[in-house]
């Protein structure tokens, strides 16, 4: 990999400058610093886009940063349990945050989809800042702070959220659309893979940074409990390869009982056997997207796919046929930009009736088919982990030849990537960090450590 240093001095130095300071105190990272187009709420720290920023500042020793984030996003988390049943749920955290400047104070202010487009809710914050703790935990060497009573709160807080009973009885959430980085309708709503597998990450991270004392227990005993179904859920009835497919393809409907193997009563006809009999190869396999009653998303997300693997939720097997699927449909999934936020696009019908009419989200657009370079670190992190280190570099030397020259792109559209997203902004924060990062792992697999369960 020949990345010349100069050019990561310079990504290293635009990262710092979109610094946000509280008190003089850094707190965060813009999302965006594009000049030429009007923020709106690009100019906030959205704790999704924080994640990969906040690796980097960890591994360059910069634990300030992280910390305050951390500690500054707990006190912005909903406590206190409405009397009315109206206002937002306890635990939950802001998609994003702005420092107000007002009379000589500053204040600190989320936004839990109250003001975001389409209202929608950010129900990964909380498992993100779960991510981020435990990451701090990991690079420091040190657990204090996540066994501080008020971070021992948070986290019972967010686990109660996540696990408390509902109108649902499988171990997964259930959500709206738009409940993720993709966070506009695309038709995932129900149980979509990237919050199950953040979901699991977040169990396993609370199993580990929660003490064993007795104001823990029933949570301790709650989350333990989850693990294994979720796993076996999500291992059963979410992976796809030839095998599975064919079972699926050949399923008898309308089975009543506790025996019935189609459990969830999926019509093949819904299934779009014939171009994945096609796409899927003999050695390749990956989570669907989402299920539900008669509804198997047979869409290949990358976050949760991903995702799988850095949360320990694949098999080794699973892991290496997720690779070959990424190696063998390199043009579909990969193209000129790592990577596809989700293979394949919807169209026509489907485009309107699931997205709304989105022309955001136009066929190969922004989140229906576009490519996002963030998506680059959770790559890399996935391809190291089950030993396929060329996955990582080709990835990184496409990416390298663009990214920089063309102003750090916060996605890119067209059936491979090949087109500067038509409303991307650039000086996306998380594409520079995401590009620092993945390097950082690359050259540094040690790190891993911090991002593996
Ligand atoms: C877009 C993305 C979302 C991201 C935000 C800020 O809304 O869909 O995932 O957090 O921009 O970059």
């Amino acid at each position: 990999m020949g990345t010349e240093n100069s050019l990561l001095n310079k990504a290293w130095e635009t990262l710092e400058n979109t610094i946000i300071y509280y008190y003089d105190n850094p707190v965060g990272t813009v999302a965006a610093s594009d000049p030429s187009v009007e923020s709106l709420n690009y100019d906030q720290c959205f704790i999704r886009d924080f994640v990969s920023s906040a690796l980097v500042f960890l591994i360059k020793g910069k634990t300030d940063i992280v910390r305050n984030f951390l500690q500054q996003t707990l006190k912005l988390q909903i406590k206190e349990r409405q009397l009315d049943f109206l206002e937002v749920g306890r635990g939950l955290m802001p998609a994003s945050f702005k420092v107000v400047h007002e009379k000589g104070e500053e204040y600190l202010i989320g936004d839990f989809g109250d003001r975001a487009i389409g209202r929608v809710t950010p129900v990964d914050s909380c498992l993100w800042w779960l991510f981020v703790l435990r990451a701090y935990v990991k690079a420091t060497g040190q657990s204090s702070l996540a066994h501080q009573p008020d971070f021992q709160k948070g986290i019972r807080l967010i686990m109660e959220l996540c696990l408390v009973a509902r109108f649902d009885m499988y171990p997964t959430i259930l959500v709206p659309d738009g409940a993720c980085m993709i966070d506009r309708r695309m038709g995932i709503d129900g149980h979509p893979l990237e919050i199950q597998t953040l979901f699991y990450y977040a169990l396993r991270t609370a199993k580990e940074l929660l003490l064993p004392n007795q104001e823990n227990a029933y949570i301790n005993q709650a989350v333990e409990k989850r693990l294994k179904p979720l796993a076996n859920h999500l291992q059963q009835h979410y992976w796809l390869d030839l095998d599975r497919l064919t079972e699926i393809y050949r399923y008898k409907g309308e089975e009543y009982g506790e025996s019935a193997l189609n459990q969830f009563n999926i019509y093949s006809d819904s299934i779009p056997y014939d171009a994945l009999s096609r796409w899927l190869t003999e050695t390749g396999g990956y989570f669907a997207g989402n299920l539900g009653p008669s509804q198997l998303d047979c869409r290949f997300f990358s976050l949760g796919n991903l995702m799988a693997v850095l949360s320990g939720l694949t098999t080794e097997k699973q892991a290496q046929e997720l690779m070959n699927l990424i190696e063998d449909r390199w043009e579909d999934l990969i193209g000129t930009m790592p990577m596809k936020i989700c293979f394949p696009a919807l169209k026509g019908r489907d485009w309107e009736m699931l997205t709304g009419c989105d022309p955001k989200n136009r066929p190969w657009s922004y989140h229906n088919g576009g490519n996002w370079p963030v998506l680059l670190w959770m790559l890399t992190a996935a391809a190291l982990q089950s030993d396929r280190p060329n996955i990582a570099s080709q990835a990184i030397d496409i990416a390298a030849k663009r990214l920089p020259a063309e102003e750090w792109p916060e996605y890119y559209d067209g059936k491979n990537g090949r087109l500067l997203g038509k409303e991307a902004r650039k000086y996306q924060t998380w594409t520079i960090a995401g590009f620092l990062l993945a390097i950082e792992l690359q050259e540094n697999p040690q790190y891993l450590s911090w991002i593996i369960c």
